[in-house]
């Protein structure tokens, strides 16, 4: 099986499909909502900090771990550490993705719902007042978020039927380099709007003062869930990596991307916020309830301006969500293909019957269902603070201990360094492994406390 196994064929193409899995939702709505709220340059710069010093380590242990085994988590587990019951992390690892991936459908779901409004020049013909109330009576209703849902969910398997070479790496090298030049294009744009000067400063002046506790975890948090880390995806995707990659320098291009694509659609989303007049600070709604209004400002004066403006914003969540979406897919079907002897074909149906079938729950968690609380949430937010609050960080955590502690140094060290022929990286070793074996596990208990604490 190992001798089959399909491979990525270049290191933009690993960037790229591990750049795909971090950009994502995290980034467009969660990130430029955190910075305001945490106190805008100040909380950038620990985001970046924590990006580097915890999430970097986190990624580089899945990196390992995935490469090493070149299978999924659950095999990969077994492989290095057979006959322990790190397997079990394992199976949790390819168990969370699946629930990220029936939640993250509903609301990738909503943007393709929003691209279909656009396209239909809703926003603009629609008065201001009814769009704010449009996103509710969507998201509460039965059967549109289903169908949309559905839609959603059967673009991820097609792309992920499609197989790693042709599907995955081809889908994410075209659509990564557009997304990119989407972001920059809406940056332009709503840096242009009159009035959003404020939202600019918004970003840009660090206010110290706000940076407490529960910010630097928040931090750490978004770098956490904008890495996509704990779950298994970077680790599924490692083990399509060729043997000779360097990780190390695919890892540290990832991260980049990641943190430059959540500062670009920071400064494409707040100034637009600002110039409209509308309150930052609205979470999801931000990007669904209130960028609507500036399309349709705009709308009435230039029509056509405004409806390709806000397809062109759709199309970049849509487009992101996708590419996430396919990174927790991939590891439930790489599980069930290499552990269970399944079919490509089988595996992606049987994910995606039961990502699809939670999702409708997550879904009707808006409308009908949301009578229906688990510890006091909606089924939505229930499987949401569960896995980003709590798998996220404890399959973080299982796995810097798992190449810290369980891992022989010298196996890491050669993953690490090609066998010793990276110069750079054996340099950068020591620093590395110091940041695996210590400071991220360290931190993440402590996001763990400081969140016990917080709520
Ligand atoms: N990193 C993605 C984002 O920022 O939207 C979210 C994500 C992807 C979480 C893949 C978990 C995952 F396995």
């Amino acid at each position: 099986m190992e001798k089959t196994r399909e491979t990525f064929g270049s290191r933009f193409a690993v960037i790229m499909a591990m750049a795909g899995s971090a950009i994502g939702l995290g980034n467009i709505w969660r990130f430029p909502y955190m910075v305001g709220q945490y106190g805008g340059a100040a909380f950038i710069i620990v985001y970046i900090a924590c990006s580097f010093l915890l999430a970097l380590p986190i990624f580089l242990s899945e990196t390992i771990i995935g490469r090493r085994s070149r299978t999924n988590t659950f095999g990969a587990m077994e492989k290095l550490a057979p006959g322990t019951s790190w397997k079990w992390l394992g199976l949790l690892t390819v168990i969370s993705p699946v629930i990220i991936l029936s939640y993250y459908s509903v609301v990738g779901g909503w943007s393709v719902e929003y691209l279909f409004k656009s396209l239909s020049f809703e926003f603009t013909d629609t008065d201001a007042g009814s769009i704010q109330s449009l996103f509710g009576t969507f998201i509460s209703s039965t059967w549109e978020p289903l169908i949309t849902h559905t839609l959603f969910m059967l673009m991820v398997a097609g792309i992920i039927l499609a197989g790693v070479k042709s599907g995955i790496e081809r889908f994410t090298k075209i659509t990564m380099p557009v997304l990119f030049v989407l972001i920059v294009v809406m940056m332009i744009y709503a840096i242009s709007l009159p009035g959003s000067g404020a939202g600019v400063s918004y970003l840009l002046k660090p206010d110290f003062s706000k940076l407490t506790m529960s910010a630097v975890a928040a931090a750490m948090g978004q770098a956490f869930f904008s890495l996509s880390l704990g779950v298994g995806t970077i680790l599924t995707y490692a083990s399509y990596v060729k043997k000779d990659e360097n990780i190390f320098a695919s890892s540290i291009g990832t991260a980049v991307s990641d943190i430059l694509f959540a500062l670009l659609a920071g400064f494409a989303i707040m100034p637009a916020v600002f110039a409209s007049g509308v309150e930052p600070g609205a979470g999801p709604g931000l990007v669904f309830q209130t960028l609507p209004f500036i399309f349709n400002k705009m709308g009435t004066a230039m029509p056509v301006v405004s409806s390709l403006v806000s397809i062109i914003f759709f199309v970049t969540i849509l487009v992101a969500a996708l590419t996430s979406a396919i990174s927790m897919m991939e590891v439930g079907v790489s599980y069930l293909v290499d552990n269970k002897g399944m079919s490509r074909l089988w595996a992606t149906v049987t994910v995606t019957v039961f990502a699809w079938a939670v999702g409708i729950l997550c879904s009707l968690s808006f409308g009908p269902l949301s009578e229906v609380k688990i510890l006091g949430n909606s089924i939505f937010d229930f499987l949401d603070k569960m896995c980003s609050n709590f798998l996220m960080a404890f399959g973080g955590l299982l796995f810097t201990l798992f190449v810290g502690w369980k891992m022989d140094e010298a196996s890491v060290r050669d993953e690490f360094t090609n066998g010793g022929t990276k110069k750079r990286n054996s340099r950068w070793f020591k620093t590395v492994y110091f940041l695996i074996k210590y400071v991220a596990p360290v931190a993440i208990v402590l996001i763990f406390v400081t969140n016990l604490i917080i709520s």
